[in-house]
């Protein structure tokens, strides 16, 4: 964005140009990791996957962290430094010098803010890649500051983001374009705090099992599985430890099946993989896929790629990816998770607009498997973000 020149935003107009090489021939990409969520941990490993796997001859890297406090500050950029080591995820340290983002449209250079110092301008960024999960990263919080900035960036946009980040919304969204889903129920805090005979009412024709989540978390955090309704009290009171709105679901007796979803070059439709399944095995604590099966035990859970099932469910299950997709408005990447049902009925799930990232991950694992490397995969994502104009599209 080096030679810009401002110009009033409209419609499908891009107001930055594409930005091209710099002298060296590099494209400059910030990679935005950590963040304020309880997925903090998995961001930054999944930024130290991203760091070694990026073609080093086409990209200059430029890392950001962001601290749990929020905090944005220059990282290290040392791959084995945000590794998990002994089931231990590392954190961005704070910092006295702090990066702020310039929301000046035509000013791409990030600045650095320390204390009795002028401040410093770093060279200006091409695109940001923004590998964040959860609230205040997925949910459109990031993506809405850097629409003001007029940045380019990897991925879905601000209301994509909200919607994917909130399974309330979410719902009715894919309800609204026809999707295939599950029967739920809301309780939003008011309900649950002066009407909880309401809310036993509404949750009562669900049966059991029940699903009870936070509406906005992710990585299984703060969801249980209840078997009966004397357990109902204290799964509401574990979600609301994450969001004071829960969803409770139906139980789907289902397989689990996860496809992963592109953006579409210059117009054309999103691209589907071949889907991947999460195997739980018996030893499991909980019984199914929660935050503990997902990144710290390795004999609970297996990633199926690709998952075995018949061509036709895969080509019901890649349709419904894609539809899923656009039924949000997702752009870039998302991972579509569906349930099978044993008559071969797809159910979806829930859409992520960042899914997990690190090359062990299912999205990056589930691109391999159809023959999409995890290198070729991060350069597609960055050239998708290049391509799309910044403003209204
Ligand atoms: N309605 C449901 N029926 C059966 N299992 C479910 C249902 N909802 C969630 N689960 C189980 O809980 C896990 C986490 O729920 P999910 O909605 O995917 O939350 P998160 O956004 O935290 O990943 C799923 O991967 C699945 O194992
Ligand atoms: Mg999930």
């Amino acid at each position: 964005m080096s030679h810009h020149t401002p110009e009033p935003a409209s419609a499908g107009d891009s107001t930055s140009p594409a930005p091209t090489p710099d002298a060296a021939g590099k494209t400059r990409v910030v990679i935005l990791f950590g963040g304020r969520s309880g997925e903090h941990g998995i961001s930054v490993a999944t930024a130290g996957g991203v760091m070694s796997a990026i073609d080093r001859t086409k990209y200059e890297v430029v890392p950001i962290g962001i601290t749990p406090k929020g905090q944005w500050v220059i990282a290290a950029d040392e791959p084995e430094r945000w590794a998990i080591t002994d089931g231990k995820a590392a954190e961005v340290p704070e910092s006295a010098a702090e990066v702020v983002l310039p929301l000046t449209v035509g000013d791409a250079a990030l600045r650095v803010l320390e204390p009795g110092r002028v401040p410093s301008a770093l060279a200006d960024v091409d695109v940001v890649f923004p590998l964040l999960h959860g609230p205040y990263g997925e949910d459109g919080t990031v993506q809405g500051l850097l629409e003001l900035a007029d940045a380019r960036y990897v991925g879905s946009g601000v209301l994509a983001s909200a919607v994917g980040m909130d399974k309330h919304f979410m719902k009715m969204v894919f309800a609204g374009q026809g999707l295939p889903i599950g029967p739920y129920a809301v309780i939003k805090p008011g309900d649950w705090d002066r009407r909880r005979d309401i809310v036993l009412q509404s949750v009562e024709p669900l049966g059991l099992p029940l699903f009870v989540k936070p509406a906005r978390a992710g990585s299984s955090l703060g969801v249980s599985r209840v078997d009966s309704l004397d357990d109902l009290d204290a799964a509401v009171e574990e979600a609301r430890r994450h969001d004071p709105k829960v969803i409770v679901e139906a139980g789907i007796a289902g397989r689990e099946i996860e496809c992963a979803v592109l953006g579409g070059r210059g117009g054309e439709r999103p691209r589907a993989s071949l889907p991947g399944e999460i195997l739980v095995t018996d030893e499991t604590k909980n019984g199914f896929y929660d935050y503990e099966a997902k990144y710290f035990d390795e004999a609970a859970v297996q990633l199926s790629c690709p998952a075995d099932l018949p061509d036709h469910v895969i080509k019901e299950v890649q349709e419904i990816a894609v539809r899923t997709f656009e039924a949000v408005g997702a752009e870039g990447l998302a991972r579509v998770d569906v349930f099978v049902t044993p008559e071969d009925q797809v159910v979806v799930n829930e859409i992520n607009t960042m899914p997990g990232f690190t090359p062990f991950s299912m999205y990056p694992r589930m691109w391999d498997a159809s023959g999409l490397s995890y290198p070729d995969l991060i350069d597609e994502l960055i050239q998708l973000a290049l391509e799309r104009p910044t403003g209204l599209r």
